[in-house]
């Protein structure tokens, strides 16, 4: 293991626990020694050098490499490649973007090493304990460490969390599609928070009691779980609870951004991610808000809420929304294998995301239900296991975006969610309107409802 930070030392630890020997390097001494001193008694050491840490593995040598994404991994591999023989694995357990894997991939291939991108979820204690993991590159590479990623590997009733996830950079293109799910995921319920809390008056004992009631519901998830242990933990500076002390801005590494970025590039719509990531930016204006808040000053509605009704809503509502976050990032994942050739198992990604992550739900099980009926689904939208749902569920998302429009509450990814539903469930959009424009002012041509092939009409 290279990088032996706390997600670096917890995977080792994690490996030793499963009777593997780990040899840990960090230039960091002080790391060094922590591993030493947390690994006492497992078949652990840890090296001063790189050369040390090769020197040290069975052939071919298998290397992890637990370093910020960036700059760092290729000042790392350009010390280590050297160091390697033909048909050494590198596998690098960062979040990064899915060009560098790639980049890294073929050149590494040159020398006969193997490059393997791999996303690994489920943050500290995931590392340590079982966390999901998406490894890309190839099969060969995969089964040569397959034993050690299924035995450290999250387990659920199918099977470990991890799968090969398809060639080349798939593994951190299907982690950066997991983020981008979990970006919308939190935003979502950070909108329902702001509701229940600044419309329907809930304390933060209610709103402790209301997610981890979902929690016990069809909503049950890693998110909704951890949710709720928030609401009711203590500040140590003072009688406040501790959420209430944190500051309103949201920062962020980038794997939202990109997810969006690479949505743009493919043109797969992906709306409510990326409300999320904008409204990480939103957030981030704090100084901005809290001027244009002064200027913009107005009554808030003195409509009084029926608080049950409010929660059944948001209930439903977040259900619905869920769906569509995790619809639009698998129909990302479908289109990028096609465009990629990673040629991903949507239903494999989703079984190995039922635990050890941080999007883990129990949705995931009708998900993966619906791609195993039908493996060539783009979008769960269209699968018979969702339609009788999400129709049930539409109806709910309105009633909470009224709410919060009529209360100045934003509910940007919400708000996004049902456009979304309510426009891929709509037979004809006003695009034809578009279509003329883009006709009138640059002779862009438009198709006829009523005959095949391109027009241009001299509209003046
Ligand atoms: C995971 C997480 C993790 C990610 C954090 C922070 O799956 O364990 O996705 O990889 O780094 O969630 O992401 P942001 O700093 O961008 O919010």
């Amino acid at each position: 293991m290279v990088g032996l930070g706390t997600m670096g030392r917890n995977l080792v630890l994690n490996i030793a626990d499963h009777g593997f020997a780990v040899c840990g390097y960090d230039r960091d001494v002080a790391q060094q020694q922590r591993l030493v001193t947390e690994g006492a008694g497992k078949p652990v050491t840890a090296v001063a050098t790189m050369q040390q840490l090769v020197d040290s593995l069975e052939k071919p040598a298998k290397i992890m490499l637990l370093v910020p994404a960036g700059k760092i991994v290729d000042a790392v591999l350009a010390e280590l490649v050297p160091l390697l023989q033909k048909d050494d694995i590198v596998i690098d357990g960062g979040n990064s973007h899915f060009t560098d894997t790639d980049r890294r991939y073929t050149q590494l291939q040159q020398s006969g090493i193997h490059f393997m991108g791999m996303g690994v979820s489920g943050g500290e204690e995931g590392a340590r304990f079982g966390p999901s993991m998406m490894p890309g590159s190839n099969e060969q590479s995969f089964n040569a460490v397959k034993n050690i990623l299924e035995s450290i590997a999250a387990k659920t009733e199918d099977g470990p969390c991890v799968t090969f996830i398809g060639n080349g950079a798939a593994g951190h293109y299907t982690k950066m599609v997991h983020n981008g799910i979990e970006y919308a995921m939190m935003q979502l319920i950070s909108e329902v928070y702001g509701l229940l809390k600044n419309v329907g008056g809930l304390y933060n004992e209610e709103l402790q009691q209301t997610f981890a009631n979902w929690n016990s519901s069809e909503l049950q998830g890693f998110l909704m779980e951890i949710t709720a242990n928030v609401f009711l933990k203590k500040d140590d500076k003072n009688d406040a609870f501790l959420v209430d002390m944190i500051l309103d801005k949201a920062k962020q590494k980038g794997t939202g951004m990109w997810t969006s970025q690479s949505a743009m590039d493919l043109n797969v719509p992906i709306p409510v991610i990326d409300a999320a990531v904008s409204m990480r930016y939103l957030s981030a204006m704090k100084e901005e808000r809290v001027a244009t808040a002064a200027k913009y000053a107005s009554e808030k509605s003195s409509a009084t809420v029926n608080k049950e009704e409010l929660v059944n809503d948001c209930k439903a509502a977040l259900q619905f929304a869920f769906t569509l976050a995790y619809a639009q990032g698998l129909h990302l994942l479908y289109e990028a294998s096609k465009a990629f050739n990673y040629n991903v198992n949507i239903a494999e990604v989703v079984r190995i995301w039922k635990g050890g992550c941080i999007i883990r739900s129990s949705l995931l099980n009708d998900i993966r239900k619906a791609y195993l009926e039908d493996s060539s689904l783009n979008n769960i939208i269209h699968s018979p296991v969702f339609i009788d749902t999400l129709k049930s569920m539409r109806d709910a998302a309105e009633q909470l975006c009224s709410t919060g429009i009529k209360n100045k509450i934003p509910l940007a990814a919400f708000a996004a969610s049902l456009n979304y539903f309510d426009a891929y469930c709509t037979a004809k959009l006003p695009a034809n309107l578009v279509q003329a424009q883009r006709d009138f002012f640059g002779a862009h041509t438009y198709e006829r409802t009523d005959a095949p092939g391109s027009f241009h009409t001299d509209w003046k």
